[in-house]
């Protein structure tokens, strides 16, 4: 028998810090409700403490998801643990996860604490959550950067105290793997209590070993694996929950530990999360990219043909590959649509919802003629951001294009409830229509990222497009879709000025408090 791994997806919590990928109640529901049927293990579903907002989305994923252990993170502090201990109530199983840093640089620049005052306040945290969940997770931050004999304290301290998983995060990505796993080792020999939880690696990928580092882990005892979808979360990210859960899987000659990973489901997991926070997934990324099972050689592709295994060491199909299929069309009705969305986890909670996807769905099929699974994800998120009550909403655009003439767009849009419109020329179409847009509506901010790409395969397929803005130091993502691309862009950019708009005012966890 080998021994379980818990596979802990933070994509809702440490995936939610990477700047502008921020998410509405509505979508971590969606993307919950995803993790839950990969069968993830146990769900970070936030930061309760955050806001109100943060508060009520942990709460929601608790109500409903059922197969999964639902977690809230907190500081060492009674206002986080108690909102931490309220947020997770609803829960069929829940967790709180409390921190402190421990290494020498956060305790004296950051906590301005001594290492004893960090302990006794660990272990009063671990005490205090313990009153709300026998369930309680303890991170030593920046452990990767700490001293070894002090994790050693702290960790036997908050064992006795009550957690019953002890994370080790890496949390600036400074690890190399022989070290991190050395790590893990020496701290489970060390701990005389360490039999009484479970270790944990949480890698973050500055240096691009999340995943290996995590492994490095495993091979030296831990037992849960912190990650995120498509590596999701700050600066570079932290480790994908596709590439460490396949290594498992495809290594099982080294490996002395299996999840319950239902790895048929990581695909639509990858373009959920992808297609809800607008972060593409670049051709190449192992396992969810483009490129991932793609043989462009002849060589490749002549041995593949007579042998699979000559060039691929995973099949395609077992992380979600050959389930693109038409599902619908211009004659599906509301009921087969409908379906078809719960599905796909999507269900809506007004009948008025479910009727304006459905008539969004028609527009879209009179455009494309088969439509995907994936188009329908795209349709939802578009129909969800143009149903929140915005500032901006495009009402026309139109634009034109002649080869040697400057490109120009002429764009109305209501802005407070005002119909406004601006003509404005630029170096092509989509430049033209942000220009216009921001004569109208003069946000003064700067445009860090703008990208395309195509739901399905084929011209007629929806393009996806995400815009990343920047004002005053905050980042805001918006997304858009549509057969038109020029459309799609122009949506995104009014979604990304809308949320730059909205008051998303919100405490990050590991910000000195
Ligand atoms: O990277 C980190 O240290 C974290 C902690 C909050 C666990 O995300
Ligand atoms: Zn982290």
């Amino acid at each position: 028998m080998k021994d379980h791994l818990v596979i802990f997806d933070t994509t809702l919590r440490d995936g939610e810090q990477s700047p502008g990928a921020s998410m509405t109640k509505e979508e971590k529901i969606r993307i919950a409700k995803q993790l839950e049927k990969l069968q993830v293990d146990v769900i970070e579903a936030g930061f309760p403490a955050a806001s109100q907002g943060d508060f009520e989305s942990v709460q929601a994923v608790a109500s409903v998801v059922k197969d999964s252990t639902i977690c809230g993170l907190a500081r060492a502090v009674e206002n986080d643990i108690v909102k931490a201990g309220e947020a997770i109530k609803p829960a069929a199983s829940g967790r709180i996860h409390t921190f402190i840093a421990t290494s020498p640089i956060h305790m004296e620049k950051k906590l301005k604490m001594s290492p004893d005052e960090v302990v006794d306040r660990a272990i009063w945290a671990v005490k205090r959550a313990r009153d709300f969940t026998d369930d309680v997770e303890f991170s030593p931050e920046d452990a990767g950067r700490s001293d070894i004999d002090f994790l050693c304290r702290i960790i036997e301290a908050v064992i006795d105290a009550g957690a019953t998983t002890i994370n080790i995060p890496d949390t600036v990505g400074y690890n190399l793997p022989h070290q991190f796993g050395n790590l893990f080792n020496e701290l489970i020999e060390r701990i005389p209590n360490s039999d009484k939880a479970i270790f944990s690696a949480h890698c973050h990928n500055d240096l691009g070993l999340a995943a290996a580092n995590s492994l490095a882990a495993v091979r030296n005892g831990a037992r849960q694996i912190e990650c995120t979808i498509n590596g999701l979360g700050e600066r570079a990210g932290n480790t994908a929950l596709e590439e460490v859960v396949m290594a498992v899987k495809t290594r099982q000659d080294i490996f002395t530990v299996d999840t319950r990973i239902n790895t048929q489901e990581i695909l639509a997991a990858s373009r959920l999360v992808s297609n809800i926070t607008g972060f593409p997934v670049q051709p190449n990324k192992a396992i969810v990219g483009a490129n991932a099972f793609a043989h462009e050689s002849g060589i490749h592709q002549d041995g593949v043909l007579k042998h699979r295994e000559t060039y691929e060491i995973m099949r395609a199909e077992d992380v979600g590959w050959s389930t693109n299929k038409m599902v619908m069309g211009k004659h599906s009705g509301r009921n087969a649509f409908k379906t078809r969305l719960e599905e796909l986890g999507i269900e809506f909670e007004t009948e008025q919802e479910l009727n304006e996807a459905f008539v969004r769905f028609k527009e879209l099929a009179d455009r494309k003629h088969e439509i995907y699974d994936e188009d329908l994800q795209s349709l939802v998120t578009d129909n969800n951001i143009q149903r929140v009550e915005n500032c901006y909403r495009l009402v026309s655009l139109k634009v034109s294009t002649e080869t040697g003439e400057s490109p120009q767009a002429d764009v109305t849009l209501w802005v407070d409830g005002n119909e406004a419109s601006a003509l404005s020329t630029g170096s092509g179409v989509v430049d033209a229509t942000f220009k216009a847009i921001e004569s109208l509506v003069e946000s003064g901010s700067s445009l860090l990222l703008y990208s395309v790409s195509n739901v399905t395969n084929g011209t007629d397929s929806l393009g996806e497009t995400s815009v990343r803005l920047e004002k005053g130091g905050r980042i805001v993502n918006g997304q858009g879709s549509d057969t038109d691309i020029v459309t799609a862009s122009a949506k995104a950019y009014i979604n990304a000025l809308n949320k730059l708009e909205s008051d998303m005012n919100k405490a990050h966890p590991q910000a000195p408090v």
